[in-house]
């Protein structure tokens, strides 16, 4: 049985009109079901720096609630998706925190929804909590020792079988000429942003990897020669906050109508 003993939930609120949004804590669950219900504009919270404050919430408040950002357009639309899409960062610090299983569940829900060639969806996924398989994963992913402060690794591996007989002979790596490799490695490499996206949607973080080799990877964790490994995703809850990478601009990667 589950004793909570108490309840606090930190919220942020913005008065009518104002600029600024204001930090609050409560204890009174009915309060911020009203909040949460009458508020069109919000913004979510996590354990980041929000406008120059650190919140530090490891261990201090029970639950925590999250108010979406929901802002409208003139038309409109809806453009939380963007939102989330734009707050996504490659995280290489976290915090001491296990990620809990339904959140963990919801993540690799996201991948299994994801699209597929001819709806193949040649990928598998392994979740590693291990610490010390998780240790030899990042000594072959170029000894990135960062990657050992997140609880969770998600090895995401192409499998070609969906497309090749088991009859025929195939050993994957960077170098292997199978046309199906390119379409394996395109099918699990958008269940994969499935699942950075639901993680940013849930308040975890993450970040893909994949600075390693075939043969370094494939051994520590008995995965067949004939697979291949897509990205090994570090998932936890940020303990860092990093400024955005730029991006071009929408005019140098979109032309209409020709090339
Ligand atoms: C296929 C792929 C492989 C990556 N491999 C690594 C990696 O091995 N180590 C790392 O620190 N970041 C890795 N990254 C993260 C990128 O560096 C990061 O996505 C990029 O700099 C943009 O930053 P952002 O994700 O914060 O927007 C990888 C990203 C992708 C998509």
């Amino acid at each position: 049985m589950v004793v909570i003993r108490s309840v606090r939930f930190l919220y942020v609120q913005k008065n009518h009109g104002a600029k600024n949004w204001n930090i609050k804590l409560s204890t009174n669950i009915e309060h911020i079901c009203q909040i949460k219900k009458a508020s069109l504009e919000g913004i979510r919270f996590r354990d980041r720096k929000l406008h120059g404050l650190t919140i530090r919430l490891d261990g201090l408040y029970d639950i925590i609630v999250q108010l979406e950002e929901k802002r409208v357009l003139s038309n409109g639309k809806d453009i939380i998706m963007l939102k989330q899409i734009e707050n996504r960062r490659s995280i290489r610090k976290y915090l001491n925190k296990k990620v809990e299983q339904e959140k963990l569940i919801q993540v690799l829900e996201s991948a299994r929804l994801a699209p597929s060639g001819s709806n193949t969806q040649p990928w598998v996924f392994i979740v590693v909590e291990s610490g010390e398989i998780k240790e030899k994963l990042s000594m072959a992913d170029h000894q990135q020792k960062w990657m050992m402060t997140a609880p969770v690794f998600i090895v995401c591996v192409a499998d070609i079988r969906c497309r090749i007989s088991e009859d025929i002979n195939v050993r994957l790596d960077e170098n292997s000429p199978e046309p199906e490799l390119k379409q394996i490695i395109r099918d699990t490499a958008i269940a994969i942003e499935h699942i950075l996206l639901e993680a940013e949607h849930l308040g975890l973080a993450t970040c893909w990897t994949a600075w390693f080799e075939q043969n370094a990877v494939r051994p520590i964790l008995n995965i067949p020669e004939d697979k291949y490994v897509c990205g090994i995703i570090t998932l936890g809850y940020g303990d860092e906050m990093p400024k955005n990478r730029p991006r071009k601009k929408l005019e140098e990667m979109v032309r209409y109508e020709k090339w």
